[in-house]
């Protein structure tokens, strides 16, 4: 039984060792992160006890347009979202990390890469290197992920740290090479603090527009 685990085990690190190393960028160099938020452009709301990028206006306004939010390592993730957005007629907003990840730093052998220690800390934030997205005007906001050692990568706390939600509905999703969704949706609805947050839906690579289309069209 002991031998049977094990060989189980195995084969699902190789799948995911693959999976996770086969594609990944190698644009910067360099190991870690650097704490903090990107606020820094779009209109920031200094009235409340934090300072969360609103967009426009203090509240949000109802809106009926969709925004898609992801960060994605290695193009799994940022394929399901451009799918997202082609059926939802949505837009795409990318979380960049200010330092790119290389694929040293997404090794998940190595306990001392970079995404091994971020994933360690709960209290990580890497900072963002994209501009900030005004929120207005969007009624729904999807929003996915790899999924990193069973969770969200700390960057995607980062973003949901940095925005007011209020009256927008947050639809999480994630890709990964077999885990589910986990505790991801709640923790990042948790650490949001606003908005009204859905399940979240875990994608394979390479998913077809007809199982996401199908997916949508069950949501309500
Ligand atoms: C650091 C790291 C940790 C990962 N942890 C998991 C995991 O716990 N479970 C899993 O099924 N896949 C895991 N993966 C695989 C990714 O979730 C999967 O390859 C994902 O689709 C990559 O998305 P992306 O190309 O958008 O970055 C991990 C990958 C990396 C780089």
């Amino acid at each position: 039984m002991k031998r049977c685990f094990s060989i189980l085990f195995l084969s699902a690190c190789l799948v995911f060792g693959i999976a996770a190393c086969g594609n990944a960028g190698s644009a910067a160099s360099g190991t870690s992160g650097t704490s903090g938020t990107s606020v820094s452009q779009g209109s920031v709301d200094t009235s409340s006890d934090d300072t969360k990028t609103t967009g426009d206006s203090e509240e949000h306004k109802e809106g009926d347009k969709v925004l898609v939010v992801y960060f994605s390592a290695t193009g799994t993730t940022r394929d399901v979202a451009e799918k997202i957005a082609s059926i939802t007629n949505g837009d795409l907003y990318e979380i960049k990390p200010a330092v790119e990840y290389t694929a040293d730093d997404l090794n998940w052998h190595d306990s001392a890469s970079r995404s091994t220690k971020e994933q360690n800390d709960k209290s990580f934030r890497p900072e963002i290197g994209s501009d900030p997205v005004s929120l207005d005007g969007y009624g729904t906001v999807y929003i996915g992920y790899p999924i990193w050692w069973g969770e969200e990568p700390r960057i995607m706390d980062t973003f949901v740290e940095s925005y007011n939600f209020d009256g927008i509905t947050m639809i999480p999703f994630c890709t990964s090479a077999s885990s589910g969704v986990g505790r991801s949706d709640r923790n990042l609805a948790d650490n949001a603090g606003s908005g009204n947050w859905l399940d979240g839906q875990r994608f394979a690579g390479g998913a077809s527009e007809a199982d996401i289309s199908s997916w949508i069209g069950g949501i309500q």
